[in-house]
C-alpha cells in the first residue's frame, strides 16, 4: 500500500496554503480500479470530474482508460483539454443550458443523462436543427437513501435529480417517437461517501425491479449507469489509501440482474483522488481562548470548504513537531465562524510556522475553493516519490 504522508523535508517550501498530490498513489489507485473492474464482464467506469478537475491528474485518469463524467459545459471542455475523447465521455445535471447541450452535439459525446421531460425536449430540438441523433439515458431517482451526509444524497424523491420512476414508462415511450434522440440506457446516482454496501445492493434491486418491467416491454436498454458514491476512509486516509474496489465492484456482480452484451457504468469520482491530496497550510498563530486553544491556519474554508459545508472529518497532522500532544481546534483566517477545519483534536504541540497537512484533501478540495475575502486561489504540486 503506497503511504500518503509527506513529510516536511520532502514538502518543498512552496508559499502556502497549496494543494499537494501523491501522484505515485493515484496511479497505484488507477490501476486497481483497473484490474478490479476487468475481472466483471462489460463493467466500465467514468471518472466523476466535479471531484477534482486538475489538469495533470485528469491527464493520468484519461491515460489509465477511464471515461469522464461531467455536469458541465466546462467539465466537457476540460475533459477534451485533457484527451478524453468525445465518446468516452457522458453528460448529466438538472439545468443544462442550451450552449452546453450544443457542445455535446457538436462533440458527438457518447451520451447525455437526461433529467426531466423539459430537457429531452429541448435536446430533441437542438439536435434536429443539426440534424443529429443525441444518445440518451434517462436518469431516474430511484427514492433510495443513502447513510451519508444529508446535503449529499441524490437519490430521494424529494430531491431536485432524475425522472419520478412512475414517469419513466411515459418518458421512453415519448423518446422512442422522438427523431432526434436514441434511447442508450438508464442512469442512476444515489449520493456520495457511502460505505454502506447495502445501499448500493438495495438500488441494485431497484434497478432490477425496474428493468424487469421494461422486460415486459420487450425492452432491454445497452447501458445501465449506476452513479459514483463510493466512500473513502478519511479518519484513517493512510491505513485505507486505496479504497475497496474489489468489494464494491463484487456487490454491483452479485446483486445486479445484467444482460449479455449489456454493459454497465460506474461513475466514481472521490474514491479516485480523494487519498492523493492533501492541502498544506501553516500555522499563523497559536492562541489560548478562554476554553479552547486555537490553531490558526494561512488556509481556510476558501481552500477546503468541506469541514464548514458537511461538517466533513479530515484528518490532520502537524509535520514539523513530534512533541507531546495537545487538544486544539484548528481554524481558518475567514470571517466566517464555520470556518473550523476540526474541533478538539490531538497534535503535537504546535507553534507558529508550523506546516500541517490536511489529509484525503484531494476530491471536493481544490474544485470547490473560492475566492471569497478576495483570497487567490491555491496553486497545486505533485510528488511521484
Ligand atoms: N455521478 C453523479 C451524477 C454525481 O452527482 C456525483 C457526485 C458522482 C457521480 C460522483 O460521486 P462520488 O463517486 O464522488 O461520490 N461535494 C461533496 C460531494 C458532492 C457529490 C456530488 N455528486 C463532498 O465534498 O462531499
Amino acid at each position: 500500500m503506497t503511504e500518503n504522508k509527506p513529510t516536511h523535508s520532502a514538502i518543498p517550501a512552496y508559499p502556502t496554503p497549496f494543494y499537494y498530490y501523491d501522484t505515485k498513489l493515484l496511479q497505484a489507485t488507477l490501476h486497481t480500479i483497473s484490474t478490479e473492474a476487468v475481472k466483471h464482464k462489460g463493467f466500465h467506469v467514468h471518472y466523476a470530474v466535479k471531484a477534482n478537475a486538475n489538469p495533470t491528474l485528469l491527464r493520468m485518469i484519461q491515460e489509465a482508460g477511464l471515461g469522464a463524467d461531467c455536469v458541465s459545459g466546462g467539465e466537457i471542455k476540460a475533459s477534451i483539454a485533457a484527451g478524453f475523447k468525445p465518446s468516452q465521455i457522458v453528460y448529466a445535471g438538472v439545468g443544462k443550458n442550451d450552449w452546453e447541450i450544443n457542445l455535446g452535439l457538436d462533440q458527438d459525446i457518447f451520451c447525455f443523462n437526461v433529467e426531466s421531460l423539459p430537457e429531452l425536449e429541448v435536446i430533441n430540438q437542438l439536435a434536429a436543427c443539426k440534424s443529429k441523433i443525441a444518445h440518451i439515458a434517462l436518469r431516474i431517482n430511484p427514492n433510495i437513501g443513502a447513510h451519508t451526509h444529508s446535503n449529499i444524497v441524490t437519490g430521494l424523491a424529494e430531491n431536485k435529480f432524475g425522472i419520478a420512476m412512475h414517469d419513466m414508462h411515459d418518458l421512453i415511450e415519448r423518446a422512442t417517437k422522438m427523431k432526434n434522440v436514441k434511447l442508450i440506457g438508464l442512469h442512476f446516482h444515489i449520493g456520495s461517501q457511502i460505505l454502506d454496501m447495502t445501499d448500493f445492493i438495495k438500488l441494485c434491486k431497484r434497478i432490477n425491479e425496474l428493468q424487469d418491467q421494461l422486460a415486459e416491454h420487450g425492452i432491454t436498454l445497452e447501458h445501465i449507469n449506476v452513479g459514483g458514491g463510493l466512500g473513502i476512509d478519511y479518519e484513517h486516509p493512510q491505513a485505507h489509501s486505496i479504497p475497496d474496489f474489489k468489494t464494491y465492484f463484487d456487490t454491483f456482480d452479485t446483486h445486479l440482474k445484467h444482460y449479455p452484451q449489456q454493459q454497465i457504468h460506474f461513475e466514481l469520482g472521490r474514491s479516485v483522488v480523494g487519498q492523493c491530496g492533501s492541502l498544506i497550510t501553516r500555522v499563523l498563530y497559536v492562541k489560548k481562548g478562554t476554553n479552547k486553544q486555537f490553531v490558526i491556519v494561512d488556509a481556510g474554508m476558501t481552500e477546503l470548504i468541506r469541514p464548514a459545508l458537511y461538517h466533513a472529518t479530515h484528518h490532520i497532522e502537524n509535520l514539523n513537531s513530534t512533541m507531546e500532544e495537545e487538544t486544539y481546534d484548528v481554524v481558518g483566517p475567514i470571517c466566517e465562524s464555520s470556518d473550523v477545519f476540526a474541533k478538539d483534536i490531538q497534535l503535537n504541540k504546535t507553534q507558529r510556522g508550523d506546516l500541517l497537512a490536511i489529509r484525503s484533501a484531494g476530491a471536493y478540495g481544490e474544485i470547490m475553493a473560492s475566492g471569497y475575502n478576495c483570497r487567490e486561489l491555491p496553486k497545486s504540486y505533485f510528488t511521484n516519490d
